[in-house]
């Protein structure tokens, strides 16, 4: 059976993420041809009445100013696929209208009934994401019995903790099954993310050096060098461990170490990510070290008695054969001194060392997701001339360099082309998520609590002094270059 024409509804259509991320993903896929003209139609669904024309014309007020001249024809073409549907999110007659405007297109494309893809994009607060899935189970759902389908998908935040997330879960398990939920982080879409099962599982040279006999501490870093800059309201219900550490560097962890998955199957991938969450201990209070940037609380959003937490460096410690007394030291903050997000490895000292090389520094390899994709080694070399001596250089992989004429493509661009091909691989599965809160929530509610209160630290900077303490004393040696 042919597949039948493809429908992709963003709900939210006049919000900021399907602004900002949405519709230039969308558009991108388009323009290299990932989407059909004759085969496909963009539904934008929100409360704001608009035109069809109105809508294309704000689509086109945001991606005009990223896209090149010779590609205004292209983006002519996209934004004529692209039709409005205006309604709230609890309405019967605004999701019948939807469903009508939808089943128009498919009958006009000739789809067979029962063909026809229906994806879904939820650009939405999740407060309104039950109500949703109940109006699109209800009135829009694609009879999927012939190779046609209805995909959801999802954004973070799913709850605020273990309980509310799997009050949310259930709610929309309720609904759909897992083989029809996308649960989006788009770190899983990054280059170098997803890079990391290639390098660890296809390199001889990692395999049998990726444990505790050869590695002392692992760090997961992502810097801002911006605040919360017009977020402050959802941010400050938040905070940066609800932000970015249980989801995007949780899911990095995962990757980096989690055992080799029986195949590439997305679901012997995702088995393995939950058994490596499972096996992470308490976080201790003691391996925690919070801040909150100066000036946070100026925003008129922001409480001025807020407890949120803009930084945060916690300890995760992995109870299995592989990695027992490796320290995972995930570190995350907004308006520190640069914008990075990198994994750094680094290796135990040379046993039995005949250069003193170690003063110089330990094997380091650093893997850099962003800016500037970049894999590189630090390791000691002869310092070249005549003197026998050591420094510290790179074996240095930069993908700007390395692959010129490759464009890295955006985390969101291949995350919605997976929900179009139905591979969730990239997904997190609803356990994984279980999982993933079960790890943060005792510590997020001694915050929320008050029982644990951020450092205030000087926004542009490294954040507060006491996170390099923490490091330091997980074994993180800091090493020099030359
Ligand atoms: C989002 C967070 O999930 O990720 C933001 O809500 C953060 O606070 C963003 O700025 C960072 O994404 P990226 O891809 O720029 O690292």
């Amino acid at each position: 059976q042919e597949a039948g024409c493809l429908s992709i509804i963003v709900l939210g259509a006049s919000g900021d993420l399907a602004k900002k991320k949405t519709f230039p993903a969308l558009f991108h896929i388009f323009q290299q041809g990932f989407l059909q003209e004759n085969d496909v139609h963009i539904f934008g669904y929100a409360r704001t009445k608009l035109s069809d024309d109105d809508l294309r014309e704000r689509i086109r007020g945001y991606l005009g100013k990223v896209v090149s001249t010779e590609n205004a024809e292209v983006l002519s073409k996209f934004l004529q696929l692209i039709k409005y549907v205006s309604g709230s999110y609890d309405s019967e007659e605004g999701f019948q209208l939807l469903d009508m405007q939808v089943s128009e297109h498919e009958t006009s494309k000739n789809s067979q009934p029962g063909t026809s893809r229906r994806l879904f994009y939820l650009a939405l607060p999740p407060s309104v994401y039950p109500s949703v899935c109940k109006m699109i189970r209800r009135h829009c759902m694609n009879q999927s019995d012939l190779g046609g389908w209805t995909r959801i998908v999802v954004e973070k935040p799913f709850g605020k903790d273990l309980e509310s997330a799997e009050d949310l879960s259930a709610q929309l398990g309720k609904l759909f099954d897992e083989k029809q939920l996308y649960r989006i982080d788009h770190y899983l879409g990054k280059e170098l993310v997803q890079n990391l099962l290639v390098l660890r599982f296809a390199n001889r040279f990692f395999m049998p050096l990726w444990n505790r006999d050869n590695i002392d501490n692992i760090q997961i870093v992502f810097r801002e060098d911006f605040g919360t800059e017009g977020r402050g309201g959802y941010f400050d219900e938040y905070g940066i461990i609800r932000d970015i550490i249980q989801n995007h560097l949780l899911q990095v962890l995962c990757l980096v170490a989690m055992e080799k998955p029986v195949s590439l199957k997305p679901e012997h991938i995702r088995d393995e990510k939950v058994k490596v969450l499972q096996s992470v201990l308490p976080i201790k209070p003691e391996e925690v070290v919070l801040g909150q940037y100066e000036g946070y609380k100026d925003d008129p959003t922001v409480s001025d008695s807020s407890n949120t937490p803009t930084f945060a460096t916690a300890v995760l410690r992995i109870h299995n054969e592989r990695w027992e007394g490796v320290p995972f030291i995930l570190k995350a903050g907004k308006a520190l001194n640069s914008r990075k997000a990198e994994i750094r490895v680094q290796f135990k000292d040379v046993p039995g060392d005949i250069f003193k090389s170690k003063k110089q520094g330990r094997n380091e390899f650093v893997i850099r997701l962003q800016p500037s994709e970049a894999m590189y080694m630090k390791l000691t070399v002869k310092k070249p001339g005549l003197q026998m001596s050591t420094i510290q250089s790179e074996l240095d992989l930069s993908y700007g360099l390395r692959y010129q004429d490759v464009k890295i493509p955006e985390a969101y661009e291949r995350l919605i082309l997976d929900t179009i091909r139905g591979d969730q691989q990239h997904f997190v599965r609803r356990d994984e998520l279980r999982v993933a809160w079960e790890i943060f929530t005792p510590l997020l509610h001694s915050i929320d609590d008050g029982q644990l209160k951020p450092i205030s630290y000087e926004p542009g900077s490294r954040g507060p002094a006491e996170a390099d303490e923490l490091l330091a004393k997980a074994g993180y040696v800091q090493t020099h270059g030359y």
